[in-house]
Order: structure tokens, then C-alpha cells, then sequence
């Protein structure tokens, strides 16, 4: 049995939820017939760390207005299997911009902090960052999902469906000029590309009239460290893109 009152709470919803249970009453709301002939039970704080299940949030997506509100949705989350694994969901990082860059899912560090590209990718993408002269505070840095698979393996193309309306209204709110795909999942959410990223880094292709890049993935970088001058040229491609569409970064 858990011991951690956070995780069995979140168990415990979602094994209601599975049972068609959409929604618990309130520790303010009047307890009902059957206990009012006892003495009333003290009141129950209303859980704060823990979202109500909310399997059809993706759904939701298209009606956020801002990014908070989209943010505040994805945190209640359970349309796949991640939202049982995670510590939370993770949403973005940097501020809105005509930049975007997309990655493939939270790890470890961004799992416990709640953050994007925190850990040994993120380091090493905010150095490359600023080695062709960005701060990772003038762009913005989101996710294909929100939440950390497993053992940081590869999204599963349903996790990947079930969030995509999440990515889609996330960049329908940040109305980004230029999109960076960073690694094979990101290019493959984005735009369907399913080939080698040395065929496609340094092209672009249209996506609702914004123009979609891709480069290799940080962490493919720490472990092929002989392709950082190839990003770095990717990154002042984009750059270069970026300033002929007028964008100005803030
Ligand atoms: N890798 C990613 O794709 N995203 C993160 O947030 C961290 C590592």
C-alpha cells in the first residue's frame, strides 16, 4: 500500500472516475440525509495538489483564452495512461514570442519541477541558445506531452493523439511566425514527418501559415556532441527566418 497521502488521494479519484464518477461534492456542500442524523463530520479540506480527473480535458482545449486557462485545463488531465505515472503535468517555459520551440516530453527534472528542458537536455539547450545570442526568457519552449512517460521512453502515438489539442491551442494562443521541432517526435506531431532529421533540419515547411523548422534534440546531442555546430547553423537559420518575417523578439 502507498504511503504517500498525495498519490493514493489522486489513485483513489481516479479509480471513482473509472467507475463513471465525474465529480465529488465540496467539504461546504450539505452533507447528506444519510449523515445528518449523526453528529456532522468535520469538514474535509478540499484537495489543492490534486486535480479533479478530468479524462476529456483535451476537448476543452479549443476553448481556452489564454495560456493560463489552457495551462490550469492540462493540469487536470487523466485522457492517457502518463497521468498516473507523473508528479505533474509540465507546460511550457520562456515567454510568449514569435519563437516557439517544441520538444518531445518532460524527464525527470522537468517532471519534479514542473518546468521545460530543466535537466541535462535543458542545459545544454539554453547554451546553445545563447551561443547564437538568445535568452531562453525572449522565446517560448513547450512540449508535444505534458506529462513524463515512464522511464523517459518514446510517447506512444495514442499518449501523443490525446495531447495534441493541448500543443494546438498552445500555439494558436503564443501565434508564433517561426516553429522549431526539436527531434524526430516533435517533427513527427508537427507536421508528419516521418524521415531522417538530417533530411529535414534546415528546410521549412508551412503549418497554418507558420513556418515549421527542426533540428536534433538536445539530448541526441549529448550523446552525439560532433552535431552541435550543425544545430547552432539551424538556429541561426531560424533566427534569420524569424527577422525576415519582421518578427521582433520581446
Ligand atoms: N526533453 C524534452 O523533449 N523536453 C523536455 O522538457 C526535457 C527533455
Amino acid at each position: 500500500m502507498t504511503t504517500d497521502p498525495r498519490k493514493a488521494l489522486k489513485d483513489h479519484l481516479a479509480d471513482w472516475k473509472s467507475w463513471g464518477v465525474d465529480a465529488v461534492p465540496r467539504a461546504s456542500e450539505p452533507a447528506s440525509a444519510a449523515t445528518t442524523d449523526f453528529a456532522p463530520a468535520a469538514p474535509v479540506p478540499a484537495p489543492t495538489a490534486v486535480a479533479t480527473p478530468n479524462a476529456s480535458a483535451p476537448s476543452g482545449a479549443a476553448s481556452c483564452t489564454d495560456l493560463e486557462s489552457l495551462r490550469a485545463l492540462v493540469a487536470t488531465c487523466t485522457a492517457c495512461t502518463l497521468c498516473k505515472t507523473r508528479t505533474q503535468t509540465v507546460f511550457c517555459s520562456g515567454n510568449p514570442s514569435p519563437i516557439l520551440f517544441v520538444g518531445e516530453a518532460p524527464g525527470a527534472d522537468e517532471d519534479a519541477k514542473g518546468e521545460v528542458f530543466v535537466g541535462r537536455a535543458g542545459k545544454l539547450l539554453t547554451e546553445l541558445l545563447k551561443g547564437v545570442g538568445i535568452s531562453r526568457d525572449r522565446i517560448y519552449i513547450a512540449n508535444v506531452l505534458k506529462c513524463r512517460p515512464p522511464d523517459n521512453r518514446p510517447p506512444e502515438p495514442a499518449e501523443v493523439a490525446a495531447c495534441a489539442p493541448f500543443l494546438k491551442r498552445q500555439i494558436e494562443l503564443i501565434n508564433p511566425k517561426v516553429i522549431c521541432a526539436l527531434g524526430k517526435h516533435a517533427a513527427f506531431s508537427l507536421i508528419g514527418w516521418e524521415g531522417s532529421m538530417k533530411a529535414l533540419r534546415g528546410s521549412w515547411r508551412l503549418l497554418d501559415n507558420r513556418w515549421v523548422t527542426a533540428t536534433y534534440h538536445p539530448s541526441y546531442l549529448l550523446r552525439s556532441p560532433g552535431d552541435t555546430e550543425t544545430v547552432k547553423t539551424d538556429l541561426r537559420g531560424l533566427l534569420e527566418k524569424a527577422a525576415s518575417l519582421g518578427a521582433r523578439l520581446p
